[in-house]
């Protein structure tokens, strides 16, 4: 089957996955956090990003290269973390750094994710990333990141955009836990689910592995009181320059949203900025993550990621012309994997890379260092 041709654009693999999943695991997957009023923002402010399109430039050949924390990427984008990526399709953690490390595009595995650092360590490529949640014991710190150095992940990034737990009712309502008790309700459900199922089966319910070391017991947990927040604390500056002194790779800040910020991050010796509403997951009083992005651009001359909401190579050319160096996305990818397994990833980065490439060339870039905000119409 040419995917290309049953599964041309993300939504495609949107609308498949959610047939192949159970409606609990979707529910994780797809939903923000109270109204949903952010969560829908994201993917609005996106698609009120204009450009005019340029003519007359002949023929063009487009070129998505790009160079971000001193690595050349051949697509300025890359793969985000996703807590429990494999409640959602079996080995996902592993699949999506095979995908990362095969496509030359960094891979970002979460703290809370269902595989250790120690299960990706033999499948990492050169652009591993790690997203930590941070623990409240030092000790444990200290633990997991010598952990994540051994496994060989280059860039550490420190989440700060979750000091206490949002109430997530799509997930909580879904009946889902962590680890998933398997009541009536989601067994009937994974009934239906016959693939995902025998995926399940085979692998053994999802569980946050790395965290395993740290806890006794595995009581399922509800999602917004699970282990991963159990054993995190609420960062402040001084937790952030003890990160930085104890890597020494690249460092990452990521659910930045004020400019305000960005002077006290680089003087903590922070080497980017992630700017994220973490998908509208965190906070659902906040802006579009893309509104926030021109600000902290003018605020700031340190490298920046955007992330949250984007569903298409035209989303990853406006977050570049707002301000971004580099952009991340995760639902896309758990998307891809869910609707097709293994080949999903890399027919997510070709989906991706033809978007960029067709809307390049309608906007006559034949860089992307020509692209600034200059074509942005509005
Ligand atoms: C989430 C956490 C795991 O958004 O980052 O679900």
């Amino acid at each position: 089957m040419d995917l290309h041709s049953s599964f041309p654009s993300i939504g495609d693999l949107k609308r498949h996955a959610r047939r192949k999943v159970p409606p609990f695991v979707w529910e994780y997957l797809d939903s923000g956090t109270g109204s949903e009023v952010t969560l829908h923002k994201n993917r609005a402010a996106l698609d009120d990003v204009e450009f005019l399109p340029s003519i007359l430039h002949g023929p063009i050949e487009c070129d998505t290269r790009t160079q971000f924390l001193g690595q050349d990427f051949p697509l300025p984008f890359g793969i985000a973390p996703i807590g429990m990526s494999g409640l959602i399709w079996p080995d996902a953690e592993k699949l999506l750094a095979l995908a990362g490390a095969k496509a030359g595009l960094p891979y970002t595995l979460s703290t809370v994710a269902s595989q250790s650092p120690e299960d990706l360590a033999p499948h990492l490529g050169q652009n591993a990333w790690f997203q930590l949640y941070p623990p409240k014991d030092p000790d444990i710190r200290a633990d997991m990141l010598g952990r994540i150095k051994s496994a060989g992940f280059s860039t550490l990034v420190l989440t700060v955009d979750v000091p206490v737990a949002s109430r997530r009712e799509r997930q909580v309502r879904s009946g889902l836990t962590h680890p998933p008790r398997l009541t009536p309700r989601l067994l009937a459900q994974i009934a239906q689910r016959p693939t995902w199922a025998l995926g399940m089966a085979r692998n053994g319910m999802p569980r946050m592995r790395t965290l395993d070391k740290y806890i006794d017991g595995d009581s399922a947990l509800s999602p917004t009181a699970h282990i991963g927040y159990l054993l995190r604390t609420s960062p402040d500056m001084d937790y952030v320059k003890w990160l930085r002194d104890a890597w020494d790779g690249p460092f990452v800040v990521k659910g930045v949203m004020r400019a305000e910020d960005a002077a006290r991050l680089k003087q903590a010796g922070v080497d980017a900025l992630w700017v994220s509403n973490h998908g509208g997951r965190q906070f659902d009083g906040a802006p579009a993550s893309i509104c926030a992005l021109p600000a902290i651009r003018a605020a700031t001359d340190l490298p920046l990621i955007f992330d949250s909401g984007v569903e298409g190579g035209l989303d990853v050319l406006r977050a570049l012309a707002l301000g971004a160096d580099f952009v991340m996305l995760g639902r896309g990818f758990l998307y891809g994997l869910a609707a097709l397994g293994s080949r999903g990833p890399a027919h997510v980065i070709d989906i991706l890379r033809q978007d960029m490439l067709a809307n390049m060339g309608q906007m006559g870039l034949a860089k992307l260092d020509q692209l600034t905000p200059r074509q942005y119409s509005n």
